[in-house]
C-alpha cells in the first residue's frame, strides 16, 4: 500500500501519510480576547503544547467572514477572516508560527454552499427567475399550481425540507432554492462557471499565504442528481453517519471538482488535500482517491462501529481495502466535531473512558494518517446541555427532536479548578463548560503517567520512534472471542485489543503500553488494548 502518489518505493513518504493531525474546532480550542469564543491568536498561543502532544498537522475548522448560522460552515466571502476569529495578519502569523512549530496548516474549504450573506446571494434574491445571477445557486419553481410545495422531497440534513421559498424582487412569493444544510447555506450549482473560477481563486489564495492543505467540506455532495429526482423517504441518511446510498450525495460529476482541485495543488509541492467523505461504499469510496483527486479521505467507520472486535476488526479491514484499490494512504478517526465524543458513545463514565482509550491504542498503532479531534486527548466526554444553552441549527431545524452537535464541541479545559478552566479571561464561553472537569484540564493531566494525555503522548512518541511501525499492512492474529491482535508485516509490534467480559492471555511480547493497568498475571483485561515488542 505504498501511496501510488509518492511516485514508487524509491521516493520519499508523503508527509502526510502517516501524519497525526490535529483538528481545531476553533471556537472551542482558546480564546485571546475575552470574547468567550475561541480563535486564532488563542491557537497560536497553544502551539507549544501541540507540539509537545507530538502532532504534525493542524485542521482549523473555517474561520472565514460568516453570520454563524453554522459556526462558519456557512461563508460570506471564502478569501477574509471573521473578525470573530481575527484577521488576515493573525492568520498569517499562525501559517508562520505553525511553520516555526514544525506543525503545519490545513484549512477548512467550503465548496459545496454558501452563507446567504454571500453577496452572490443576496445578488441572486434580486434578479430575477433565469437569470445568470439566479443561476449560481439551484433555484427551481414549486410544485402545484400555485408553487407552494417544494420541488422535491428532499429533507434538509438539519431537518425540514431542503429547499426555501424566496420573495421574489417585485414582492410575490416565488422560487425556492436548494440547501442540503440550513436555509442559511444554499447550495452552489456546480454547473456554472463563475463557481469553478472563484473555488480556484480562494485555493490560491490561501496556497499563496503559505497553507499546507485542504479539508474539503461535503467534499460528496456538490455535484446534484439531474433532474433532482423525488426519492423515496429511505433514500436519505442523516448527518451523522446515516445510511447510503443517499439520493442527495455522490454523483460522479463530483469527481470533476476534485480533478480541479488536484490538478490546482498540484503546481504547490507538498500540499494536501483530505475530503469529508460521507460514503460507505468502498468502490465508491475509493473513486475519491483517484491519482488525479484528492489525497487522503476521512474514513468514518471507527466513528460509527459499536465496541466489540469482529465490528471493529471489520472497519479497519473496510477501510484498508477501500485505500487499496487505488494506492492511498488510510486515515482513522475517532471523533470530530459532528459526531458524539468516543467517551460517551462508547458507554460514558469510567466505562466510556476505559473503551475509548483502548479504541484509541487500536488506532494509534494503524498505518496511515491519523486525525485527532481537540479534546479527544484529554478524554473528554460530550456534554449534556440545557436546551438553552443549544446554539447547533440541528435543535430548531428539527423542532426540538434532535439536539445537535453542541455536546461533542464544548471548549477545551486548559488549567485551574473551575469553569472556563483557563479557556478565555472573559466572564462567559460560548458553551457552558460542566464544572466537573477538573480532573480533565491539560494541566491536571499533564503530570499525571495514567492520565489520558499521557497515554496520548506516550503513545504518539512511541509510534513515531519506534521500528515497528514501519509497513502500511496489517497481518491479524488468531484471539479469543470478542478479542484481536494485529501487527504490520516484518514487523515485531503487536496491538491486542479485548472487548469480552473476561480476562485473556497475551499473544507472545513485552508490553510497551496499554490503555489500562495489566492484570496480575500479565493477561488483557476487558475493555483494554495493549502494544507489545
Ligand atoms: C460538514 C461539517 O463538518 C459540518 O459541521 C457542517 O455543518 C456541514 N458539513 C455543512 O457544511
Amino acid at each position: 500500500m505504498q501511496p501510488s502518489q509518492s511516485g514508487g518505493p524509491s521516493t520519499p513518504r508523503l508527509w502526510w501519510s502517516d501524519a497525526i493531525c490535529y483538528q481545531v474546532y476553533i471556537r472551542s480550542f482558546a480564546d485571546s480576547d475575552a470574547d468567550g469564543v475561541g480563535d486564532l491568536d488563542g491557537v497560536r498561543s497553544r502551539l507549544g503544547y501541540l507540539e509537545l502532544l507530538g502532532v504534525d498537522a493542524l485542521w482549523i475548522t473555517p474561520c472565514y467572514p460568516s453570520p454563524m448560522a453554522d459556526h462558519g460552515y456557512d461563508v460570506a466571502d471564502p478569501r477574509d477572516i471573521d473578525p470573530l476569529f481575527g484577521d488576515l495578519a493573525a492568520f498569517d502569523s499562525l501559517v508562520a508560527a505553525s511553520h516555526e512549530h514544525g506543525i503545519r496548516l490545513i484549512i477548512d474549504l467550503v465548496p459545496n454552499h454558501t452563507s446567504d450573506q454571500h453577496e452572490w446571494f443576496q445578488t441572486a434574491l434580486n434578479s430575477a427567475p433565469g437569470s445568470p445571477e439566479r443561476d449560481r445557486y439551484i433555484f427551481r419553481y414549486g410544485q402545484g399550481d400555485d408553487g407552494a410545495a417544494p420541488p422535491n422531497n428532499w429533507p434538509s440534513q438539519f431537518g425540514g425540507p431542503a429547499w426555501t421559498r424566496v420573495t421574489e424582487p417585485h414582492g410575490q412569493p416565488g422560487q425556492w432554492y436548494l440547501h442540503l444544510f440550513a436555509p442559511e447555506q444554499p447550495d452552489l450549482n456546480w454547473s456554472h462557471p463563475d463557481v469553478w473560477a472563484d473555488l480556484e481563486k480562494t485555493l490560491r489564495f490561501w496556497l499563496d499565504r503559505g497553507v499546507d492543505g485542504f479539508r474539503i467540506d461535503v467534499a460528496h455532495g456538490m455535484a446534484k442528481p439531474h433532474g433532482l429526482p423525488t426519492a423515496p423517504p429511505d433514500a436519505f441518511g442523516l448527518l451523522d453517519g446515516g445510511s447510503q446510498p443517499d439520493v442527495r450525495f455522490d454523483h460522479d460529476g463530483v469527481h470533476e471538482v476534485h480533478r480541479m482541485l488536484r490538478s490546482v495543488i498540484n503546481e504547490y509541492p507538498d500540499r494536501v488535500l483530505v475530503g469529508e467523505i460521507w460514503v460507505s461504499d468502498d468502490d465508491r469510496f475509493s473513486r475519491y482517491l483517484r491519482s488525479d483527486e484528492l489525497h487522503l479521505g476521512f474514513n468514518f467507520r471507527l466513528t460509527t462501529a459499536k465496541f466489540e472486535a469482529d465490528e471493529i476488526r471489520a472497519s479497519i479491514e473496510h477501510s484498508l481495502e477501500a485505500v487499496s484499490r487505488v494506492g492511498a494512504p488510510p486515515t482513522w478517526t475517532l471523533s470530530n466535531h459532528d459526531v458524539a465524543r468516543p467517551v460517551t458513545r462508547l458507554g460514558g463514565g469510567e466505562l466510556g473512558l476505559r473503551r475509548a482509550r483502548a479504541l484509541a491504542l487500536v488506532e494509534l498503532g494503524l498505518p496511515g494518517t491519523i486525525f485527532v479531534y481537540n479534546g479527544e486527548e484529554l478524554g473528554l466526554p460530550s456534554v449534556d446541555l440545557p436546551d438553552e444553552a443549544l446554539q447547533d441549527p440541528v435543535w430548531e431545524r428539527s423542532g426540538h427532536t434532535r439536539r445537535g452537535r453542541d455536546a461533542h464541541r464544548v471548549p477545551v479545559p486548559w488549567e485551574g479548578s473551575a469553569p472556563d478552566y483557563g479557556f478565555t479571561d472573559g466572564n462567559t464561553t460560548w458553551l457552558p463548560m460542566p464544572d466537573t472537569w477538573q480532573g480533565l484540564t491539560v494541566e491536571a493531566q499533564l503530570e499525571d503517567a495514567r492520565s489520558t494525555l499521557s497515554l496520548y503522548r506516550h503513545a504518539l512518541e512511541i509510534r513515531r520512534g519506534h521500528p515497528g511501525f514501519a509497513g502500511d499492512e496489517l497481518e491479524w492474529y488468531g484471539a479469543p472471542d470478542g478479542c484481536f491482535a494485529y501487527r504490520r508485516p516484518g514487523s515485531t509490534l503487536v496491538c491486542a485489543l479485548n472487548t469480552s467480559s473476561v480476562t485473556v492471555p497475551l499473544p507472545p511480547g513485552d508490553p510497551l503500553i496499554a490503555s489500562a493497568p495489566l492484570a496480575e498475571d500479565g493477561q488483557l483485561p476487558p475493555d483494554t488494548a495493549v502494544w507489545l515488542a
